[in-house]
């Protein structure tokens, strides 16, 4: 068996024009929602990312403004800058794309950003209301993992579910808001043992480890959902022969461009298990950038509308 897909890109169109409707009713108004990205460094995918957000938020009528800066930009020049947009009132939600570079201490800049112009639900008063159930903008990508479950019929009541991956912009907000949605939810990480056992207990895996097709058949129960968070590019005929056995199409993209993208799961052996799953690219990803849409234009009706 192979499980049929999640489409995210289906959703995050209907999400997508959703948010549209809701900016058109606020212009009606005289209100326009401000979005201000900032990314510091040539980091080559955040740049494409950043890219991809920008146009999303104008084709949605939201006046998006992104400021890029020199890798070398010190950390109180950036704190000076949140400031200035802190402070500027055409301005609704604030992103400031991570990673940062090093010299750059992440959790300062972002406990920087005015909570109420959050647009990742990455400052700590945001990720304290969320974990207390409380009203609250939520990091994009499980906020968009929840919406997609939602609109496509996958129920969550009393299931198990396992998230593989901790961080504070997916893992810890994903397991919160299925617990939320009344999962019975364990997060796993590096260090669990019998990771593999672990994972085939799930009804639901989520799988936000960033290491490319990590999560093998053996980790997954026959007919559960997988929701695959990787975004990873693989460069070698190897691997692409290995993840996309006969598939042609792939092979046509990997010899185009030179590489192709695979998720954390491993699309031959893990999607097959599946009654239900997350493609890449298509499925997870572009529902982070229509959340990130979302957040913006309640950000805006809350302090503005
Ligand atoms: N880098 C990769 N994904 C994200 C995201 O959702 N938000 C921010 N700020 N940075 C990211």
């Amino acid at each position: 068996m192979t499980g049929s897909i999640l489409d995210g890109t289906r959703v995050a169109r209907a999400i997508r024009a959703e948010v549209a409707d809701g900016v058109a009713e606020l212009a009606a108004r005289g209100i326009v929602p401000g979005l201000a990205v900032i990314l510091v460094g040539e980091h080559p995918a955040s740049s494409v990312y950043v890219a991809s957000k920008g146009a999303a938020a104008r084709e949605a009528g939201i006046a998006e403004r992104t400021l890029r800066f020199p890798a070398g930009l010190s950390e109180s020049e950036i704190l000076a800058t949140v400031d200035l947009l802190n402070h500027d009132d055409a301005v609704d939600a604030i992103l400031v794309q991570l990673p940062l570079p090093k010299h750059v201490g992440t959790a300062r800049i972002l406990e920087a950003i005015d909570p109420r112009k959050d647009a990742d639900g990455l400052h700590p008063v945001n990720a304290g209301r969320l974990l207390q159930g409380k009203p609250a903008p939520v990091p994009c990508t499980p906020a968009g993992i929840l919406e997609l479950l939602k609109r496509e019929g996958v129920a969550l009541r009393g299931t198990r579910a396992v998230v593989v991956g901790r961080s504070d912009i997916v893992g810890k907000p994903m397991a919160l808001l299925l617990l939320q949605n009344d999962a019975t939810v364990t997060i796993a990480h590096s260090k669990t043992r019998d990771l593999p056992g672990l994972c085939r207990e799930a009804d639901l895996l989520v799988a936000a480890i960033g290491r490319p097709g990590f999560v093998t058949g053996d980790f997954v129960k026959e007919g559960s959902v997988l929701v695959d968070v990787g975004i990873n590019r693989v460069m070698s005929r190897a691997d692409v022969e290995r993840f996309f056995p006969g598939d042609a199409a792939r092979m046509a993209t990997f010899e185009k461009k030179g590489s192709t993208l695979v998720g954390d799961c491993d699309p031959a052996t893990a999607y097959p298990r599946s009654s239900r799953y997350t493609p890449v690219p298509g499925g997870v990803g572009p529902l982070t950038i229509a959340m990130l849409l979302q957040n913006t234009l309640r950000l805006c009706e809350a302090r503005r509308g």
